[in-house]
């Protein structure tokens, strides 16, 4: 596992994230834990601002990868935008007080409820998915008397070498309106043609996880030709090209990729040099990344609470968490490193399989990592676990979801509580007639 953000080994050859010891962290917040490195977090934060924001383009954190009240807060104070997907995230956004003048509102199906609730709070953008949801942006718009701001999110064909179930900028997906089938040009002129919305500009998406800048900036040459073709049709002018999130980040050994600096100099090159050679306005530049700022900035500690060693076979080492805290390994194989938090610097003579507890043969967290022999009471630190983590946790086998801290300059504090047992049953009802006797 490389050290990144903050982390080091201390004095008492501990390893250490944002000046706190993570033993100390183990002791006081109990395990399964999640980390976030606020320093990192906002460098990655600063990184996006520093590269487009500060040359007239905009970077959109996408709340998707993680958001909690406090994630809300980091970002606004670091000057981000917020993409937001579900009533659910833009109910945190509002309650955090994020600037709504800063909010985009995506997702493939927004329900008549969310679309009225983030009318009503006046998020900055809606990125329309479907002929469907134009139409009801455009009835519900009207009924409040307001002209909803929109983005075509359009599916340009390309197909970035990526996860399947990550990748989406190829024509067969459930995202968006197709570009060489003709629909993107269809759905420019339907929203022209409704009085309660005004187009402001084209969105893409092309995947995540993403190595490669090339695609980025294919993307970005299709969704300036339906601009220009819009443009000799309709006199209409794309003021705002989103080319959405996508950039890999660096989980385990013989991950590269490109940094964020490179991504910004790659779009912003190819927007202006593509509308010149297009003669159409150079549209402001925007991005939605997510995995690049949140992943990178968390750690996730486990308690080792077995060690079972199969002769000839392998030792599996099982921790108090897994699937529930981090479902990608099960999903989509991804792969992860870690390191034991109390015995860093130990020479990693072992190979261990570390499963989780989770009932399931698929809940394996990592595959074959190279450790010293962890022994029962060990803590392992998984790296990189700030994206899609905490985010996608669930509660299968009803366990509770873990707690966060935030921790920086040596102090730890709580911004997600572990969820306890009483959280568990909150929304569990029982029928009168199923009630014991005595109830
Ligand atoms: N914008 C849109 C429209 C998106 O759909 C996504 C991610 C992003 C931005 C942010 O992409 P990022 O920079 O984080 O790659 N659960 C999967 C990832 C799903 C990504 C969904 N969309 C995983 O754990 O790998």
């Amino acid at each position: 596992m490389r050290f990144t953000g903050t982390m080091k080994v201390n004095a008492k050859g501990n390893l250490e994230i944002g000046g706190c010891d993570t033993v100390d962290l183990a002791q006081n917040f109990g395990t399964p834990l999640y980390i976030m490195d606020e320093a990192y977090f906002r460098a990655n934060c600063r990184a996006y601002y520093g590269a487009f924001n500060k040359h007239g383009a905009d970077a959109v954190y996408a709340g998707k990868s993680l958001l909690t009240l406090s994630i809300c807060r980091i970002v606004d104070e670091e000057g981000l935008s917020l993409d937001v997907v579900s009533g659910g995230e833009l109910y945190t956004a509002i309650q955090s007080g994020f600037p709504m003048s800063r909010v985009y509102f995506h997702g493939n199906n927004k329900s008549a409820d969310e679309i009225r609730m983030a009318l009503a709070a006046g998020v900055h953008r809606f990125v329309m998915d479907s002929f469907d949801e134009i139409d009801l942006l455009d009835t519900l718009a009207q009924e409040v008397r307001l002209i909803a701001n929109v983005l075509l999110r359009l599916t340009p064909g390309i197909e970035a070498h990526t996860h399947e179930y990550v990748r989406t900028g190829q024509i067969d997906s459930k995202f968006g309106f197709v570009v060489p089938n003709g629909q993107a040009r269809d759905a420019v002129n339907t929203v022209l043609s409704r009085e309660n919305l005004q187009l402001r500009g084209l969105h893409c998406h092309i995947g995540s996880q993403i190595f490669e800048l090339k695609p980025f900036g294919d993307a970005a040459e299709i969704l300036l030709s339906i601009a220009r073709q819009a443009r000799d049709e309709n006199g209409w002018v794309c003021e705002e090209l989103n080319l959405g999130g996508g950039l890999g980040i660096h989980y385990a050994e013989g991950d590269d990729p490109p940094s964020i600096a490179d991504l910004a100099g790659t779009v912003i090159r190819t927007v202006q040099d593509t509308a010149a050679r297009f003669s159409v306005p150079a549209p402001k530049v925007l991005v939605e990344p997510g995995r690049s700022i949140s992943g990178p900035a968390g750690t996730t500690l486990y308690t080792v609470g077995s060690v079972k060693t199969i002769p000839d076979v392998r030792t599996y080492v099982a921790v108090d968490g897994g699937m529930g805290d981090n479902p990608r390994p099960a999903l989509y194989g991804s792969v992860y490193e870690a390191c034991l938090a109390n015995r860093p610097l130990e020479e990693r003579t072992a190979k261990v399989s570390i499963a989780g507890r989770y009932c399931e043969s698929g809940d394996m967290l990592i595959w074959d990592a190279k450790l010293p022999l962890p022994r029962v009471g060990d803590l392992l630190a998984v790296g990189v676990t700030g994206a899609y983590n905490y985010a996608m946790a669930m509660n299968y086998n009803r366990f509770p979801r873990p707690a966060m801290v935030l921790v920086r300059d040596g102090e730890a504090e709580l911004i997600v509580r572990r969820e306890s047992y009483a959280d568990l049953i909150r929304n569990d009802v029982i029928p009168g007639r199923l009630r014991k006797q005595h109830d």
